[in-house]
């Protein structure tokens, strides 16, 4: 999930004076950050500092991040014509500060390292709404009133990603997420309709080309969890909504699974997030389990929460093997 952040009063320090775009930009700094977390928190991988909206920009579409917001668009993309602003760049000359920061971690990590993207759906998202939604209304409006743009538009995204995940795994990065975090908006038939086989095509274009794990999040996807499984990914990323054995049960034993303590916990007192972290690694009993938050770690958080955490997350899995 999402490890640097806010919730560090040596990330907030950094952002008085940088933009997440400066220090993503900076290979040296964006690796200072990437690894911060992994020092403080002693977590089993480090994930690339970066943001599912950077690789937009050698996409060709401008954006900015707003502070309390996330990313936003000045015009978003309404029409077929827009989509064509849209093209597959070559991400080694676009972005060699990715390259050079890849580089640097992968000198100095003693854990693995995760790329990641955006998934098609979620980064379609902000560029057909323009930032943020709650209700995706021209999202919906797009996919049921002009599908030959839908489809013009999630192929592109699919096609951008696809370089962008194997640029990365190219540079060094030895896992792949891709964050589909507002997917769990559609129901089960305009998912398969709609998202799937655009997810399965830039897995199986992925997997082509370089041979290591994806990891596929969505939040509010406990509906979508069959069709998930059926995209070619090697982990399901789950949120608190539902409940670890349940997934288990519905995804076939080849695909792990990957969540989901609700991060709202790491702001309450402690035997309760112990007790609900233990009741999660109780639902597993085989190996192809990885621990970790249903979404990102809110800026409220101690850091101190979160060191306890995983102390005992490795403690406990330790006791019982
Ligand atoms: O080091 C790491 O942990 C990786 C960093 C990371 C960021 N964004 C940095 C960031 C990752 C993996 C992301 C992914 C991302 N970005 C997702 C998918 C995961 C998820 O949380 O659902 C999404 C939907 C975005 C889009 C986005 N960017 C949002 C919703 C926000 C938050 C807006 C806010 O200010 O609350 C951002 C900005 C952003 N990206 C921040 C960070 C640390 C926080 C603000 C900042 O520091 O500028």
């Amino acid at each position: 999930m999402r490890q640097a952040g806010r919730y560090q009063p040596e990330y907030r320090e950094i952002k008085k004076t940088r933009r997440l775009i400066d220090i993503v930009t900076d290979p040296e700094l964006c690796a200072q950050v990437t690894i911060l977390p992994v020092d403080q928190l002693n977590v089993d991988a480090a994930i690339l500092f970066s943001d599912i909206i950077m690789p937009i920009t050698p996409m060709g579409i401008a954006f900015e991040i707003r502070d309390g917001v996330g990313p936003c668009l000045d015009t978003p993309i309404r029409e077929e014509a827009h989509v064509k602003r849209l093209s597959v760049p070559d991400f080694v000359a676009e972005m060699p500060y990715v390259s050079e920061t890849i580089h640097i971690l992968r000198n100095q990590l003693s854990v693995p390292l995760i790329g990641f993207c955006g998934a098609p759906f979620t980064l379609a998202c902000y560029l057909v709404e323009g930032g943020p939604s709650k209700h995706f209304t021209h999202v919906k409006r797009t996919i049921h009133g002009n599908p030959d743009m839908w489809n013009a538009l999630m192929e592109v995204l699919t096609a951008g990603m696809a370089a962008y995940l194997r640029f990365q795994a190219d540079c060094g990065a030895q896992a792949l997420q891709i964050f589909d975090s507002w997917v769990g908006t559609l129901g089960v038939v305009d998912y398969r309709s709609h998202v799937l086989p655009y997810l399965t095509r830039l897995v199986a274009e992925v997997k082509r080309h370089v041979d290591v794990p994806i990891i596929y999040f969505g939040v509010q996807t406990g509906h979508l969890l069959e069709s998930i499984a059926e995209s070619g990914c090697d982990v399901i990323g789950l949120d608190w909504r539902v409940s670890i054995a349940d997934a288990r049960r519905r995804v076939p034993a080849n695909i792990a699974l990957q969540g989901n303590l609700d991060p709202g916990l790491l702001l309450g007192p402690w035997v309760v997030l112990e007790a609900h972290a233990k009741s999660i690694l109780d639902q597993i009993d085989a190996p192809g389990f990885i621990f970790n938050l249903g979404h990102g770690v809110t800026p409220q958080t101690p850091v101190e929460s979160l060191h306890k955490l995983t102390q005992f997350v490795h403690n406990y899995t330790k006791s019982r093997s």
